[in-house]
């Protein structure tokens, strides 16, 4: 149990925690939150479930999560459940992933609709093409796929990657020439740190792609000593100002073992209502986009899900074969 969601609150209890955020929570919307997650532990329990949750999530979900983190943990954490389901409190691609190294599971998403720019960006038709060709010009190409992709864009890579171990992944494979899809800002911060050849592809993610230069030096113009922590799928004029560019789970980390005690947190605004709950003797200030996707999962949509046991994620047997042969050797070549 998380020593800070973990448990039920009270309502008042769940206000006082909540309003900790300055995001607007009433005691009104709190004390309805309170009977939703009374209901949510009683249907995990009636139907054997945990929850999986991504750091970007509503902090009213972190609540009811068994387990909260990156891409690259969450992947780890669904391998090994043994519950008869899950549910994930994130975007399709990883609820797919979780289908994926866990096939005997059910798996649940609240909102089919919540997808992912960067996933949408590529698919395994286009993928396979452009490795056809380029094959040709490179005969040793071999091809990684950032986890924010789905199952037939998987199936086509020799290994999958998360944020938190991009360039790891890249320096293990035995090869010069790397296809590094779908995020090209991604794939320009690992160029930066590898002697190898990235060639990428035209995707983003829209809710890093946003941020400026401008968002950054604002902030660090008046506080000049603060600790600037960036998301490697920002662009690059971005990831120049960072004083570390890290995964979603790693700034957490950094921050909880940092020596400072100010930091600029250059992603979603989820992570920076983690930080804030987790961390509150230390100071946080954002230049952070909402991505939409994540918050299409609600609690009271979670409560749904669970009670009307939907919306289950099923795959084709040999996509899902050939993309948990990626996703496993990322997790052999990270362990
Ligand atoms: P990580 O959780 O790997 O840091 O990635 C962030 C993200 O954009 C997931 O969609
Ligand atoms: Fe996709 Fe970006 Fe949203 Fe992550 S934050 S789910 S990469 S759109």
């Amino acid at each position: 149990m998380h020593p800070i969601y973990g448990g039920e609150k009270t309502p008042q209890e769940l206000y006082d925690h909540l309003s900790q955020l300055d995001s607007g929570y009433t005691p009104e919307a709190c004390a309805e939150y309170a009977e939703w997650i009374h209901d949510i532990k009683r249907l995990k329990q009636e139907h054997d479930a945990v929850i999986l949750a991504h750091n970007y999530q509503r902090p009213e979900i972190f609540e009811v999560a068994d387990f909260i983190g990156d891409s690259l943990e969450l992947a780890r954490q669904a391998k090994k459940v043994e519950s008869d389901q899950v549910v994930f409190c994130g975007v399709h691609f990883m609820a797919e992933t979780a289908k994926i190294v866990n096939p005997e599971r059910t798996i649940l998403l609240p909102d089919l609709k919540a997808g992912c720019s960067l996933a949408e960006s590529i698919t395994g038709e286009a993928l396979a093409e452009r490795k056809h060709e380029l094959r040709r010009a490179y005969p040793d190409l071999q091809t990684i796929c950032y986890v924010n992709t789905t199952a037939d864009v998987k199936a086509e890579c020799d290994a999958c990657c998360t944020s938190s171990n991009a360039v790891q992944i890249v320096e293990s494979l035995d090869t010069e020439h790397v296809l590094f899809v779908p995020d090209e800002n991604l794939a320009r911060y690992v160029q930066t740190q590898t002697t190898k050849t990235i060639l990428s592809w035209e995707g983003n993610c829209y809710v890093h792609h946003q941020i400026t230069p401008e968002h950054i030096l604002s902030v660090r113009d008046n506080l000049p000593h603060v600790k600037v922590l960036v998301h490697p799928e920002c662009r690059e004029d971005v990831i120049q100002l960072a004083d570390a560019v890290l995964s979603t789970s790693a700034m957490v980390r950094y921050a909880k073992d940092s020596p400072a005690d100010e930091f600029l947190i250059v992603t979603e605004c989820g992570l920076s209502d983690r930080l804030l709950l987790e961390i509150p003797e230390k100071k946080f200030y954002k230049s952070c986009q909402l991505c939409h996707y994540m918050k299409m999962i609600t609690l009271d949509g979670v409560r749904d899900s669970l009670r009307a046991q939907r919306y289950e994620i099923t795959l084709d047997e040999d996509i899902r074969v050939a993309a948990e042969r990626a996703i496993d050797r990322m997790l052999e070549l990270s362990a």
